[in-house]
């Protein structure tokens, strides 16, 4: 399947994992790059420089293959802009496949001279957005690739509240970039549509966490299994709709907390013991899926089985190359009037 993403990224399938952090790490990333999709290294996991290079180099101890690493460029104080600053650096002076930049523009968060560094070093660099307006920035400023996610999504989708199936085409319109569509992606049913809607690949984070290869509590896999698509919930808006955000997470007894805090007007310190990081990374390990805030997309309602990371990618491209055959098989290809039209 080649499309602009494989092009660009020289993966032999068009299909990135997106950034999760304390799940995408070294053996999650470089079993899907060895499976021919993008795999991801989430920066975030790391808490200097030094410790990103030495997860890159254990990445590449494991693959050969291209992967992508994830700088979510959000306010923060554990990762404040000086050490995503760094972040980005380690990635030029490693010369990665890509980056991944989900949150504010590289070139207003971390500087003007970034993007260029970037370019300069060979690396590709990817923004993830939610909106048309942010994806065309994207374009403006000097990105090699967007994707654009729909307020479907587990993590940080737009306040906007638009659906995948609206935005991916609205951005293909817009923009002259290689497309991914976010979101909802789960098989490849999925893949196919997004192709079908002019996307060049597919972004999904939720079904990467649901493979024997991510490392998580036995009972975070069965819940994944078990949990459908109306079990997610947005959240947090009072707190996030200033940068344009939500956080959409599973519907659990934290996230009826967090509502009940923000309800009675409670501001971030309120709120920060509930929803911290560290205490999704405790559940994760743990696997009590009550007790954190955990981002989680509708996209688990299409999830019923834990398959490894080679036999979930070698499943979608056959049954997205099935879906693409069978919709094919609709048309009477004796009368392709757009074919008439091109050539008019
Ligand atoms: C467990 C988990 C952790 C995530 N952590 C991050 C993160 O650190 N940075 C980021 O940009 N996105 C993060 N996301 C969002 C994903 O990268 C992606 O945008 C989203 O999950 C796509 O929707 P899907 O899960 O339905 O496929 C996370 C998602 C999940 C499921």
């Amino acid at each position: 399947m080649k499309t602009r993403m494989t092009e660009l990224f020289g993966c032999r399938y068009p299909i990135q994992c997106g950034g999760m952090l304390w799940i995408a790490k070294p053996s999650l990333a470089a079993a899907i790059s060895n499976a021919g999709a993008l795999g991801n290294l989430t920066s975030g996991n790391y808490n200097s420089a030094d410790e990103l290079r030495a997860a890159i180099d254990e990445t590449r101890q494991l693959t050969s293959a291209p992967f992508i690493v994830n700088i979510t460029t959000m306010p923060s104080i554990r990762l404040p802009v000086e050490l995503l600053q760094a972040f980005f650096r380690v990635c030029c002076e490693k010369k990665v496949c890509a980056m991944e930049i989900a949150g504010a523009p590289v070139d207003r968060f971390l500087g003007p001279e970034f993007l260029p560094m970037a370019h300069e070093a060979g690396v590709k660099v990817l923004h993830k957005v939610g909106t048309v307006k942010h994806a065309v920035h994207a374009q403006k400023v000097g990105y090699d690739a967007v994707t654009i996610a729909g307020f479907e999504e587990g993590g940080f989708p737009h306040k906007d509240n638009v659906s995948t199936l609206v935005l991916v085409p609205r951005v293909v319109s817009e923009v002259d970039l290689p497309v991914l569509a976010a979101g909802g992606m789960a098989n490849g049913r999925s893949l196919a549509a997004a192709l079908s809607l002019g996307a060049d690949g597919i972004m999904m984070a939720t079904r990467f966490l649901a493979t024997r290869e991510s490392e998580v509590h036995p009972n975070i896999h069965k819940v994944l299994m078990e949990k459908q698509e109306y079990d997610t919930s947005l959240n947090l808006q009072s707190l996030l709709s200033g940068f344009g955000l939500q956080v959409r997470a599973l519907s659990n007894a934290i996230m009826k907390k967090v509502e009940e805090v923000e309800k009675a007007g409670g501001d971030l310190t309120d709120l920060l013991p509930l929803i911290s990081g560290e205490r999704a990374r405790a559940v994760w390990k743990e696997g009590n899926a009550e007790e954190a805030m955990l981002t989680i997309g509708q996209s688990v309602g299409l999830i019923d089985d834990i398959p490894s990371v080679s036999e979930l990618i070698e499943r979608m491209i056959m049954e997205a190359r099935e879906t693409i055959h069978k919709t094919h098989g609709l048309l009477n290809t004796d009368d392709e009037p757009w074919k008439q039209k091109s050539t008019a």
